[in-house]
């Protein structure tokens, strides 16, 4: 069972760019899907997650943006207006808005581009990980096709820092690009597309995974 009321994951890395939103968006909009109450928390000043509810419309799930030192709040607001599932999006290169994320958490999903550069930013992640005991994952994302042996090396670098991968990775896949640039997400432009399939993957996986 979820420690907490609304079930809440939260989304952190340190690196920009890495797929935190994209993931934020479809996991929140999965979730409305399958009948929860569900919403995106966007804390990054960037406020990306919001924008792509703009571009959405009048459609779920619902936005809303939170400076980090509110989370707290933000989420008790939600859990009073009937929400039972909370995706909190984070911004790049902020300490604090990951360290408060993580701990309104039950689960912590770090997305990761398999380059070097971006394996190096996981490092940080692990200790506020540690720190709050929150259960984290490390989701591959944006995996080029045919990239076995990249896969295999970041798998080897995530267990040399402790953290643990999520079987279910997402490829680079244009229907997550062009969907989100209209507010939509990959099962609403190509529902039988494999963005679509590894979306649905992910969100078994983390049901599971939440009880
Ligand atoms: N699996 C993928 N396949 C193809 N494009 C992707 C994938 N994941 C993300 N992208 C694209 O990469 C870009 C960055 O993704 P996104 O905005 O989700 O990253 P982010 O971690 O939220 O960035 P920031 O740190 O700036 O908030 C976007 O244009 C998005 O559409
Ligand atoms: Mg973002």
């Amino acid at each position: 069972m979820a420690k907490s009321d609304p079930a809440t994951v939260a989304i952190v890395s340190q690196k920009g760019g890495s797929g935190k939103t994209t993931l934020a968006v479809h996991l929140a909009t999965r979730a409305a899907q399958a009948g929860h109450q569900s919403c995106v928390v966007d804390t990054d000043p960037q406020a990306s997650a919001a924008a792509w509810s703009d571009w959405r419309g009048d459609f779920l799930p619902v936005v809303v943006t939170s400076p980090p030192a509110r989370l707290g709040r933000t989420i008790d607001n939600a859990r009073k207006q009937g929400m039972d599932f909370v995706v909190i999006d984070t911004p790049p290169h902020a300490d604090a808005a990951a360290r408060e994320a993580i701990k309104a958490a039950d689960i912590v999903l770090i997305p990761t581009r398999l380059r070097a550069f971006d394996l190096a930013a996981l490092e940080p992640i692990v200790d506020l990980v540690a720190l709050a005991r929150t259960p984290a994952f490390v989701v591959f994302n944006a995996v080029p096709a045919g990239a076995k042996l990249l896969t295999t090396e970041a798998e080897t670098v995530a267990a040399n820092l402790g953290l643990t991968v999520c079987p279910v990775k997402l490829g680079e896949r244009a229907a997550f690009h062009r969907s989100s640039a209209k507010g939509e997400t990959a099962a609403e432009v190509d529902p039988e597309g494999k963005a679509a399939k590894e979306v649905e993957r992910l969100w078994k996986w983390l049901r599971k995974q939440l009880g």
